[in-house]
């Protein structure tokens, strides 16, 4: 019986989910006070009148109204007397919250003099407010009911009006996006998901004023130039056709085409050692901390890697050398946006925001910005602004109490009733809800030159070269928290370096902890390592340090945590679904992004050296990020040490030629993801020593069957006949570079990624233009020109290397290092 009725439940509430699968976006525009609809900008706002059920507290209103002809929202208004609210039914998620007010005289009513609060929840949105010309007040709230309610509250003594009311569903990614924000001039412990924003500014820098009906997310973007200080020092570039949205970075959501097509640059004439600032001043709320996101298409350059600035914030410097083309992936005039968050409650009323040129690379001296959002977050109390009102206190008068007991008193009944169901739909939605978003909303704090915190005493240990990242340092305390005291049942692997656990953050973010082993000197260089390099490269094909904690001798990281495991658990040994080719050279090609912008994302490239399936891993949209940095190095360089602690990595993706010479270069890293290809393509072991011994090492094996031209005997069974043949072609040819002998012949990450993405296009090509002929010109003519003389090479001239000669050079090279060191540095790096 009990079974039957939780099947049943199950069942009902599987129901109840689907039928509310479909969310509707909500769209409410609400003409307060008006018996009729108007329009603002080609856009109608509904009279509250018409709207049913959205005013709850009917009776002690007033409307008011300037003009007979009112088919201007700003010439109706709606007055109380008394708290009143307005009650929206939504779907969960961030909405904009605008309050259009127009202050007028009705009657005796003189709304310039009127003073109010508005709130929702403990989030105070207004209070003691008092507005004397139009203004719109736009909020930007992530609403965790079905209902919104908004209250206004008389100040005791006063009235409330309000024009015009929106409230519109925000897409949840638009804040709290990945990469994480970056913080400036303090450490913030809160996440941007639940932070309620006011938004004080938002800018077209060198462009016009964009309005609702032109943004599709109906926002109102204004000219710059009344904030501009100087304003010879800078001038304006329009070119709108050229941007580029390249996906996964700012969309068209982000910002519209017109914010990232026009921009300010230095007006610097034809000197080419100018040298100033362009700075603009803002008027803000002070006491509060504020969330920044900068807009910015490099429409300014012929070329990539042409432009490298600087960003102030405050007179502090938020970001050295920002050289835009790196950070969308190679794209000239592509979309990006970068956040900031300053917590640090701002001082004075003003605040600054500077570009000038980078110290670096002074060749051609400029510096632009294209768009600037600058965000008031609420306070732990919960306020967005300084006024003394606290939701559900003594804010109005006496008989407020009275009548918001009778709307309550009316509304408990029918809520009652619906508890059951509501509880079960509320219960699905946060399934799904943590389906979708998973930790993709986790906010992870970030130092900038760690320009905040000073040395918070680091127990004079080695330690001293990262307390520039103390932002990152999370308290034993909170670790311990989150892993119920490492639980053993939240382990989730063992390596070399420690223990890791699944564990949960307060705010519901989930993270991976490893937990270092304190005895070992191995340990404390590789956390030193991981922390300094996480810290200073943010990718989103780069996995996310959140933190560490040194506490105790502890040595403890702290990452975003990874749904999907390892591509290796994908690939074989554990019994996962197989994944399909498609999905296949999707991860390659996110590695390889990942890769890509270790060796050129800096002014120095970093060389992985740890490159393995088992340190690539998939998030819940099995979106590969790279791991593991603990063995990274700038490079390249000459290791002087000792050959037997020199040589590092994991045995079976290691480049032969670091084993002769020594020398680390990229390619090193070049070589191991060569062997990563063929491993996601026949899906086992790099080393396999129980098969036949020409059998026991994949990357041997695989060239001897690529060189005979029948590397689809070996592809992984699942895969059979659902790979294009172009595109296995493609795709053999490039880790069969990546394998050269030499280093000098191997292909950059740069050639890996666009080849793979070739592989890509190869496979998925549609049949309209024919079949998708390797080598055809149109397809070439749309690749950069290192591809073009790498795809048509002749393989005979660009692997010198044999299959024979790799495998001698490679055993030589072995039996020159003490054999046990390489196999402990195996079993060390496994499984990590
Ligand atoms: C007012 O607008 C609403 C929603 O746009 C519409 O459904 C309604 O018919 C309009 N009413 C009048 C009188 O125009
Ligand atoms: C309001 O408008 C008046 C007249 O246009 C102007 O003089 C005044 O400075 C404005 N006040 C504010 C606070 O913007
Ligand atoms: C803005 O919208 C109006 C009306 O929809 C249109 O005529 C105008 O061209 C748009 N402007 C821009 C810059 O998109
Ligand atoms: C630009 O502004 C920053 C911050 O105020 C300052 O440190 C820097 O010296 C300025 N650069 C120039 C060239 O004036
Ligand atoms: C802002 O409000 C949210 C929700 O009430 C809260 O979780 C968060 O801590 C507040 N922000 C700050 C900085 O206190």
């Amino acid at each position: 019986m009990g079974v039957q009725k939780l099947v049943t439940v199950v069942l009902l509430s599987t129901l109840f989910c689907i039928c509310h699968g479909f969310t509707p976006q909500d769209n409410y525009l609400i003409n307060c006070g008006s018996p009729t609809n108007s329009s603002l900008t080609d856009r109608v706002f509904m009279s509250d009148k018409l709207a049913s059920n959205l005013l709850t507290s009917h009776n002690q209103e007033i409307l008011a109204s300037q003009s007979t002809s009112s088919s201007d929202i700003y010439q109706t208004a709606r007055v109380f007397t008394e708290v009143a609210t307005y009650k929206f039914s939504i779907t969960r998620g961030r909405h904009w919250i605008r309050l259009h007010f127009n202050p007028f005289t009705y009657q005796t009513y003189q709304m310039n003099s009127a003073k109010f609060a508005v709130s929702w929840q403990n989030i105070v949105l207004l209070s003691d407010f008092n507005v004397k010309n139009r203004t719109v007040k736009e909020y930007s709230l992530n609403l965790n009911t079905n209902d919104l309610v908004l209250t206004f509250t008389p100040s005791s003594g006063s009235f409330a009006f309000i024009n015009a009311i929106e409230v519109i569903s925000v897409p949840d990614s638009l804040i709290s996006s990945s990469p994480a924000p970056r913080v400036v001039g303090g450490t913030f412990q809160g996440t941007l998901s639940s932070q309620a924003f006011e938004t004080l500014h938002r800018l077209n820098m060198g462009g016009s004023l964009v309005t609702p009906n032109n943004d599709s997310l109906t926002r109102t973007w204004k000219p710059d130039s009344e904030f501009l200080i100087g304003k010879n020092l800078a001038k304006t570039v329009s070119k709108i056709p050229s941007v580029n949205f390249v996906p996964g970075y700012a969309t068209e959501e982000t910002a519209p085409k017109s914010v990232y097509g026009t921009c300010v640059e230095m007006n610097s004439g034809e000197d080419v050692t100018a040298n100033f600032n362009v700075t603009w001043e803002f008027v803000v709320d002070p006491g509060f901390q504020y969330f920044l996101r900068f807009h910015f298409c490099d429409i300014v350059s012929s070329s990539l890697n042409q432009l490298y600035f600087n960003l102030y914030i405050d007179s502090m410097l938020a970001t050295a050398d920002i050289d835009l083309s790196i950070f969308v992936d190679n794209t000239l005039a592509g979309a990006y946006n970068m956040d900031f968050v300053l917590p640090t409650p701002k001082s004075s009323d003003k605040m600054l925001v500077s570009i000038g040129p980078s110290s670096v690379h002074a060749d051609y001296p400029n510096a632009i910005m294209n768009g600037l959002e600058i965000m008031k977050m609420n306070n732990s109390k919960g306020q967005l602004s300084a006024g003394a009102f606290v939701p559900g206190g003594s804010g109005g008068s006496s008989s407020n109490h009275k009548n918001l007991g009778l709307i309550v008193g009316a509304t408990v009944g029918p809520l009652l009733a619906l508890l059951l169901l509501g509880g079960c739909f509320v219960f699905c939605k946060k399934q799904r809800k943590r389906g979708q978003d998973g930790y993709s909303k986790t906010w992870m704090p970030f130092s900038i030159n760690g320009t905040s915190v000073g040395s918070r005493g680091s127990r004079g240990t080695t330690l001293t070269s990262i307390t520039t990242n103390a932002n990152y340092r999370i308290p034993f305390a909170t670790v311990k928290d989150a892993t119920n005291n490492f639980d053993e049942s939240r382990n989730i692997g063992v390596g070399g370096f420690g223990k890791v656990y699944k564990g949960e953050l307060n705010d519901g973010t989930r993270v991976a902890v490893k937990r270092g082993n304190p005895k070992s000197q191995q340990g404390l260089a590789e956390f030193r390592t991981e922390i300094e390099m996480l810290s200073q490269f943010r990718h989103r094909h780069l996995v996310s340090l959140i933190g560490y904690c040194d506490e105790n001798n502890e040595m403890i990281l702290i990452y975003e945590y990874m749904e999907n495991g390892t591509v290796k658990g994908h690939l074989y040994g554990s019994g996962l679904p197989s994944l399909t080719w498609k999905q296949r050279l999707e991860i390659c090609i996110g590695a390889a992004r990942g890769l890509h912008y270790l060796h050129t994302g800096d002014s120095k490239p970093v060389i992985h050296r740890d490159v393995k399936s088992a340190n690539i891993l998939l998030d819940e949209n099995f979106m590969a990020k790279v791991a593991d940095f603990g063995l990274s190095k700038t490079g390249p360089e000459l290791d002087q040490t000792h050959v037997s602690t020199a040589v590092k990595g994991s045995f079976g993706y290691l480049d032969p030629e670091y084993f002769r010479r020594q020398q680390l270069t990229e390619k090193s890293d070049v070589y191991s993801f060569g062997v990563v290809l063929f491993e996601v393509l026949c899906a086992r072991p790099v080393i396999d020593p129980t098969l036949p011994r020409e059998m026991v090492n994949l990357a041997e094996w695989a060239m001897k069957w690529q060189k005979k031209g029948q590397l689809d005997q070996i592809v992984d069974q699942s895969l059979r006949g659902n790979i294009r043949p172009d595109s296995l072609r493609k795709f053999a040819e490039t880790a069969e570079k990546c394998l050269a002998d030499y280093g000098v012949d191997r292909p950059s990450m740069g050639d890996v990624l666009w080849n793979l993405e070739y592989a890509l296009q190869l496979q998925e090509a549609v049949v309209d233009g024919g079949e998708p002929e390797d080598n055809s010109t149109n397809m070439i003519g749309e690749l950069p020109p290192q591809i073009n003389n790498f795809s048509q090479g002749d393989t005979s001239v660009n692997v010198p290397g044999t299959a024979g000669r790799f495998e001698e050079s490679s055993i030589d090279d072995l039996s020159g290092v003490s054999m046990s060191k390489v196999f402990s540095q195996l079993v060390k790096s496994e499984g990590r």
